[in-house]
């Protein structure tokens, strides 16, 4: 039989059952937004593999006509249309859709200095190793950089070369007083970890005077740097696969660049070092990373900072302790950076923090 007598019970918010406890339905709130904002980069993230996106990008219209110019089929069309609507990117009138003003210019190539559809591949490569990760964090064993591979080279290479087109030289380089002057007079210079040679085919191409060489374990990133460097006709390229915690190097390079490729590192401070020994004096080490002062109150509050972190426990953290190193994670930061760069042999740190939320350190030995 069922008891249908009505439960009395005052709501104490120490979990009782017969409703919602208001703290409970306060905190409630901050998951609820969460949740939809990853529901709206998962929708988003559907339209641009389906092609739904670009054709809404080419013109709204019925859930139909842009099934149609997608190849898609129309009823997920609709859904699809109907989730984005929900989201706010969509506005929709008598059976017509369309992008709302402004929406369409984040995703129209060209208009932002990188494409904001490598996020949307990001998230759901992360989301495809959800179960490594969370292994990886009970037992400790991190995640190697391999297991990320093809697509987590690939997608970096897409988002950062239009990122170092704007940056690279006119910011970047331009922060280190009298680099760019030494690169125009004709240099030796390394990339460290120089990944598919988006920053060494961009800097090789502009100082044409200088040597460059980039180093890198990752055979596939290394063909890419290649391919790039053979597209271009630049005969000032070398690229070797090369550990860089083993560059044993002794004073033959003035300049080494290092752009996102530290923090991952399994052993961190010995590539530090190995750079410091393969300058000659008065060499700098630019070494690029995400823009962190180490504290947690002041990063956390950036706007960016969920993001950093988040990738950080995913990616940068998994690798750094797979390759048996500290985990430095890419938000580590200025605080924990700077006694690192001393430690390893280098005299004078400067920082310049870039608006491309990087922060740049040139260090000299
Ligand atoms: C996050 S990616 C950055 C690539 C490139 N610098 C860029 O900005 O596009 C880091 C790169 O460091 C390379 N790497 C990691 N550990 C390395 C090591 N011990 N020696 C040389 N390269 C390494 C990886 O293979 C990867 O290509």
């Amino acid at each position: 039989m069922v008891d249908t007598t009505p439960d009395t019970t005052p709501l104490t918010g120490q979990g009782h059952g017969g409703g919602p406890a208001p703290q409970a339905m306060a905190g409630m709130q901050r998951l609820m937004d969460h949740f939809a904002g990853y529901f709206a980069v998962s929708v988003l993230g559907l339209g641009h593999r389906s092609g739904l996106l670009a054709a809404l990008l080419e013109g709204g219209g019925t859930a139909e006509q842009i099934a149609a110019r997608a190849g898609a089929h129309d009823r997920s069309a609709e859904e699809w249309l109907a989730a984005l609507t929900a989201a706010g990117y969509v506005r929709h009138d008598q059976g017509s859709f369309s992008l709302v003003e402004g929406q369409d210019a984040v995703f129209r190539p060209g208009l932002l200095p990188f494409d904001v559809t490598v996020f949307l591949e990001f998230q759901e490569k992360f989301g495809g190793m959800i179960g490594q990760v969370a292994t990886a964090m009970r037992e400790g064993t991190g995640v190697p950089y391999s297991a990320y591979q093809p697509e987590f080279g690939r997608l970096q290479d897409r988002l950062n070369g239009p990122l170092y087109e704007q940056f690279l030289i006119s910011d970047f380089v331009a922060s280190a007083q009298g680099l760019v002057g030494r690169l125009e007079a004709g240099v030796d210079v390394a990339d460290v970890g120089c990944g598919g040679g988006q920053a060494l085919c961009l800097l090789a191409a502009s100082f044409p005077a200088s040597r460059f060489v980039g180093y890198d374990i990752d055979e596939g990133a290394l063909s890419i740097a290649a391919a790039r460097a053979a597209e271009r006709g630049l005969g000032n390229v070398g690229l070797e696969n090369r550990d860089a915690a083993r560059l044993e190097l002794d004073g033959v390079l003035d300049v080494v660049i290092a752009v996102d490729a530290i923090h991952d590192q399994g052993a961190p401070d010995e590539v530090l070092a190995a750079i410091a020994r393969a300058l000659r004096p008065g060499g700098v080490l630019l070494m690029v990373e995400p823009l962190a002062s180490g504290e947690l109150d002041v990063d956390a509050a950036r706007p960016t900072a969920l993001m950093g972190f988040a990738t950080s426990l995913s990616h940068c953290v998994q690798v750094s302790l797979a390759a048996g190193g500290p985990g430095l994670g890419a938000m580590w930061g200025k605080s924990r950076a700077l006694p690192m760069l001393r430690a390893a042999g280098f005299r004078t740190v400067t920082t310049h923090e870039s608006p491309a939320d990087y922060l740049v350190y040139a260090a000299y030995v």
